[in-house]
């Protein structure tokens, strides 16, 4: 048996993801925080409520990362923080945020600052949110005012994240505020998103000459349930040209695709440095007329899938490799800005992901310029509609008392990112599937 040690490369970024109200804590000025209002909307109730307590103690949180060998980390900035009223920004917010990049700078962590995950503040949402195409530039004016406060702890940006998840779960599937069903409203929000962040990509190129600016993209993998049906692939393919093509195809090539429209968008042509990578799992797609909700696909998983908690989906760390394999056909590098899975009591979380690292390492022979991995996410946080029920921490969280409980795979990815490799050990202990599989050392 071959003693295989898969190694990443000399400067590869090992990192975790969160994002402002998953985090936080007392946002209470967004559309999120009026939304966990109403009832039904959340789980049992759930409430974001003091999150991780980061705006009072993150670096708490940036020791633990630290410790764990990483060098990156991924946090997104609360608009509603920031300009509390349209026009009025708050300089202490700004102020708080600069301490906390300088505190991860000072822990050698690297900071990626996303500018807009899922939340808006309260009066862009009262105007109609993203359906309002004046956000566009709400949106600009806020990037500029973060990127001339934030410039000097960092250049590595990433404008909006998953825009697709934003205006499905928000505008066609009704899960997310504004809890619409409606797809033309989908359609707007989309090219909305889009077109603000072909803006905001050139706001920051104009303010910081050395940023480097991407945009987060959640690839799901649509498959046909059965190959050989002419009907499922169809349905297949129409979700994921809507999910996926047309978004990347808008942000790179510079082209409309349906379902957002068909014909040229110039302004948006190459406003990537790098594109973002946000991976979790796949659906099969049978064809159904009544499944209108997803343009004609039944969703489910196969027969044989291993699943995850709380009907999140099957395990499938082959998809992060096929979805690195056609990301990289962009031609730009490419971070993995979240990968993760919901477990928490950590019965599969150690073994998946080392099933998706391994993944990594085999795209990365073939020399793809893959920067670095951010794994969703570091401590429980704030699920959205899903509340409290859904666990992604390598940390558990008990959110009552903010007492914290790392799990296996802490020690685990912390074995990983201090030895930039995985070895032989790890496999054993883990994954031992893998140490049969015949590779160049
Ligand atoms: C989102 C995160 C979320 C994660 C896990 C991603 O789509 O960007 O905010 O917590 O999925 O569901």
């Amino acid at each position: 048996m071959p003693n295989a040690t898969y190694t990443f490369p000399p400067d590869f970024k090992w990192g975790v993801a969160t994002s402002s109200h998953q985090v936080e804590g007392n946002n209470e000025n967004n559309q999120w925080a009026a939304w966990e209002q109403e009832t039904g909307r959340i789980k049992q109730g759930h409430q974001a409520g003091r999150a991780c307590d980061w705006w009072e103690h993150a670096e708490e949180d940036f020791d633990r990362a630290a410790a764990l060998g990483l060098n990156s980390l991924r946090l997104s900035i609360e608009w509603s923080r920031v300009e509390p009223e349209p026009g009025k920004f708050d300089e202490d917010a700004l102020e708080r945020y600069r301490e906390m990049l300088q505190g991860l700078l000072e822990r050698g962590l690297e900071p990626m600052v996303t500018l807009h995950h899922f939340s808006n503040p309260l009066w862009l949402e009262k105007q109609g949110g993203w359906l309002n195409i004046g956000a566009i530039a709400y949106f600009d004016r806020y990037v500029e005012r973060v990127v001339r406060a934030l410039g000097e702890q960092t250049t590595l940006w990433c404008t909006i994240n998953e825009p697709n998840v934003y205006a499905v779960m928000g505008y066609l599937q009704g899960l997310f505020p504004p809890g619409q069903q409606d797809f033309k409203a989908m359609r707007i929000v989309l090219r909305h998103l889009l077109r603000a962040h072909g803006v905001a990509y050139r706001t920051i190129h104009r303010l910081q000459p050395a940023a480097r600016v991407g945009l987060a993209h959640n690839l799901h993998i649509f498959d046909p349930a059965k190959p050989g049906n002419l009907l499922d692939r169809l349905a297949a393919g129409g979700l994921d040209l809507s999910f996926n093509r047309s978004i990347l195809n808008a942000v790179w090539k510079g082209w409309w695709t349906l379902p957002l429209g068909f014909g040229p968008a110039w302004s948006l042509h190459h406003t990537l440095d790098w594109i973002g990578l946000n991976y979790y799992t796949r659906a099969l797609v049978s064809f159904d007329c009544g499944a209108r909700d997803t343009l004609y696909g039944r969703l489910s998983h196969a027969p044989d899938a291993e699943l995850l908690d709380g009907g999140y989906g099957e395990l499938y760390p082959e998809g992060l490799e096929r979805a690195l394999l056609r990301m990289a056909r962009l031609g730009i590098p490419i971070y993995i800005t979240e990968n993760g899975i919901p477990d928490s009591d950590d019965d599969q979380r150690p073994r998946a992901l080392l099933l998706h690292l391994h993944r990594l390492w085999r795209v990365l022979q073939g020399n793809f310029p893959i920067q670095g991995y951010y794994h969703w996410t570091l401590v429980d946080n704030f699920e959205w509609a899903d509340g409290w029920t859904q666990r992604f921490g390598l940390i558990g969280l008990d959110p009552e008392t903010g007492e914290r409980t790392p799990r296996p795979s802490a020690d685990l990815y912390a074995a990983v990112a201090k030895g930039n490799a995985i070895t032989p050990e790890l496999l054993d202990a883990y994954a031992p599937e893998l140490r049969e599989v015949l590779l160049p050392q």
